[in-house]
């Protein structure tokens, strides 16, 4: 088995790049079926994520030609077959070829997708919104069959402002007749990315980044050029671990203002933190404050940054308190802080960490992809060693990790244990 080893309290400087981002790309990969032509898409991250929907795109015999940070997919030959229930299963983001193939082919067949166990995550939302362009949804178990004679537009709004709900409604309405109105659309910085991706083959989408985005339905998409955003959450986490032990660590390759509310609870705590047009630089400073947070949609504190923080509040003196709004299993990563010698205590959807505690190295897990990360920035100022097992969660979402915190001076090892 694969696990990661990490010697401590070394001080990280240097600097670090942020890849394109995984919840971005992870979207982009399966509309790009919905074009007519080749499309080209760079600043790809290479994460088993990525792996996975390539795997789907060929099984649907798309090609996909990749070269180091940009691929090229060719949707000209594809053909609308069933994702296995295997492929389905893979990741997450396998549903959002629900809405493309809805889009594209009026008929889509999948199986209920995988992904981190951090709540039941259901699909409904995304279901209702077919439905409410056309759609018959036929389920059975973990079978779906979505398929539709016409899709219209339709005024849709969302009981809570779901991420991939926004974005597959969107993939199913590009081709629909007439209008469609999604209202209480999230409004994340992915989902603009991969608006502006569908208006650049031709989609006609206006309002993304707002709370009501309208689509006026087109008959063809064509070939384009696109860039991948660049990772919030990864420069987050990184940002992260520059309060718990950098020294002038420079977070480049990002967009500041994406990461609004990660750094002014930052600067509440009293991390220094220089903010430059597309980089953050980082150090560590001394007596630390407690802080409140409380995950939310955006612009709220992400959710996605709430497992990494923790850590940073077991460095703040006295008590501070994380309430998690948005997933209800995401405090996974709270007994393995603990055994790591953090004092937290859950109780409902709330954290309370007494702080500050000195964290020593031991054997821990991954229980998903950013509860790795907080163990990885947990095990980078502990004493002693850590060791992470079930490293292949944190290598769907962080590329290069071990590289990435080798080359600023971490002592981190993907080893065979
Ligand atoms: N929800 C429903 N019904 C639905 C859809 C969502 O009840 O049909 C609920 C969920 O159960 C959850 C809340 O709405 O309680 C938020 O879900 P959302 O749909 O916004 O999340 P998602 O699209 O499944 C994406 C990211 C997550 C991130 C969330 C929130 C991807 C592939 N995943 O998930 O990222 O936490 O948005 O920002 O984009 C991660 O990267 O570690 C990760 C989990």
């Amino acid at each position: 088995m694969r696990a990661l080893e990490i010697n401590g309290g070394t001080e990280l400087s240097g600097t670090i790049r942020v890849s394109g981002a995984k919840n971005a790309c992870v979207a982009i990969l399966p509309a790009a079926i919905l074009a007519d032509d080749e499309v080209t898409i760079c600043n790809i991250p290479e994460l088993t994520d990525t792996d996975a929907l390539c795997e789907i795109l060929k099984s649907l015999n798309v090609e996909v030609k990749r070269a180091s940070e940009s691929m090229i997919i060719d949707p000209t030959n594809m053909k609308n077959v069933e994702i296995t229930e295997n492929y389905s299963k893979k990741l997450r983001a396998s549903y959002y070829f629900m809405g493309a193939l809805l889009g594209k082919y009026k008929k889509a067949v999948m199986y209920f997708p995988g992904g981190c166990s951090i709540g039941a995550r259901p699909i409904n939302l995304h279901l209702k919104g077919f439905e409410a362009l056309g759609a018959t949804v036929k389920n059975d178990r973990n079978k779906y069959i979505v398929e539709a004679e016409e899709l219209k537009g339709a005024n849709i709004y969302l009981d809570f402002a779901s991420v991939g709900a926004t974005i597959n409604i969107m993939l199913a309405a590009v081709k629909a007749k007439g209008k469609t109105v999604i209202d209480n659309a999230a409004r994340e910085p992915e989902i603009v990315n991969i608006a502006t991706f569908l208006n650049n083959m031709g989609a006609k989408i206006v309002g993304a980044g707002t709370s009501t985005i309208q689509i006026e339905g087109v008959e063809r998409l064509h070939r384009c050029f696109h860039e991948i955003i660049p990772d919030r959450i990864e420069a987050g986490t990184y940002t992260i671990i520059g309060a718990l032990c950098g020294n002038k660590l420079k977070i480049d390759n990002i967009i500041p203002e994406h990461l609004d509310s990660l750094i002014s609870k930052l600067e509440e705590i009293g991390v220094d933190i220089e903010i430059g047009p597309d980089y953050l630089i980082v150090n560590k400073m001394d007596d630390y404050k407690p802080t409140q947070i409380e995950t939310a949609v955006y612009p709220g504190f992400p959710t996605d940054l709430q497992q990494p923080l923790t850590v940073l509040l077991t460095q703040c003196n006295g008590k501070s308190k994380v309430v998690e709004t948005i997933w209800e299993n995401r405090f996974m990563h709270i007994s393995h802080l603990n055994r790591l010698g953090a004092d937290i205590t859950v109780k409902n959807q709330t954290a309370t960490i007494i702080g500050p505690t000195k964290l020593k190295g031991t054997k821990v897990i991954a229980t998903d992809l950013r509860a790795g990360a907080a163990m990885i920035a947990a095990g980078l100022i502990a004493e002693g060693t850590t060791i992470i097992a079930n490293v292949e969660h944190i290598l769907r979402g962080y590329e290069q990790i071990v590289e990435k915190l080798t080359n600023v001076g971490a002592k981190i090892r993907d080893k065979e244990i």
